[in-house]
């Protein structure tokens, strides 16, 4: 059985006052036992927040990015030790924003998650084509190319830690979803790579997450095809009138 997670990407918005009151609503709402909730909350808020969720086994805090070194003149930059000092176990790799915004390479993500993989930190790996790639069809190329270059260097037992979150880009914070017919044919896709690179196992055991306009009125649809195993959820996690309903929407 794939562990199911509803995640949330906070991106740079909420006060820490702001995001104590959600994180407080979502620990103290009923979760289901099987559900793992994973909230990527800016780093300032990081140890605080933390703190308000460590009583909850079901809520884990994620980090939005990290540096690969571990410390030295990186000015503005956010090492994997510091991270693990707070209780930090899981971090946000490779969001097309970084990408794209902050020219983060395959190669640089792939220092980044073999950093994190030797700390003993959970990577949550994006992924995913702009829109003129899957206008010409060639998002499955376009994908296999960031595993390629980012993650299939490493073993099966590294491979085994990481959650994959395929998000395409045309969806993010647009509106427009995926169909669940087109997040099922990706996810299976990307599962059919892994076994061909690795083993039936491990394909079978990873949690692939789709994200993209993930919204309370869609996700159990999402949800709900057989290779999706939840969603990383941007704009609607930022309320939890709303990623509350979604982290309900397992079937
Ligand atoms: P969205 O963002 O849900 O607002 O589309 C998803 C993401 O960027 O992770």
């Amino acid at each position: 059985m794939r562990i199911k997670i509803a995640a949330g990407n906070w991106k740079m918005n909420l006060t820490y006052d702001e995001g104590k009151q959600l994180t407080e609503e979502i620990v103290n709402s009923e979760i289901p036992a099987d559900v793992q909730v994973i909230l990527g909350v800016p780093a300032i808020a990081l140890a605080r927040t933390a703190c308000l969720a460590e009583d909850n086994s079901n809520v884990h805090i994620a980090a939005q990015n990290c540096h690969h070194i571990a410390s030295g003149a990186y000015t503005g930059e956010i090492s994997i030790p510091m991270l693990k000092s707070i209780g930090i176990n899981h971090v946000i790799i490779g969001h097309s924003e970084r990408r794209e915004l902050f020219n983060e390479s395959d190669e640089f993500l792939k220092l980044k998650v073999d950093a994190l993989l030797e700390a003993g930190l959970t990577p949550i790996f994006c992924c995913g084509e702009p829109l003129n790639v899957r206008e010409d069809g060639g998002q499955n190329e376009y994908v296999k190319a960031q595993f390629e270059n980012s993650i299939f260097h490493l073993s099966g037992e590294q491979f085994s830690q990481l959650i994959i979150a395929y998000e395409p880009i045309w969806a993010i914070g647009t509106g427009v979803t995926a169909s669940p017919q087109q997040a099922q044919d990706m996810h299976s896709y990307l599962r059919s790579l892994i076994e061909e690179k690795y083993n039936n196992d491990i394909a079978n055991g990873i949690s692939i997450l789709y994200g993209g306009s993930v919204k309370p009125n869609n996700a159990e649809e999402i949800f709900g095809q057989t290779d999706v195993d939840g969603g990383l959820v941007g704009g609607a996690s930022l309320k939890s009138e709303t990623f509350v309903p979604i982290i309900n929407s397992f079937s």
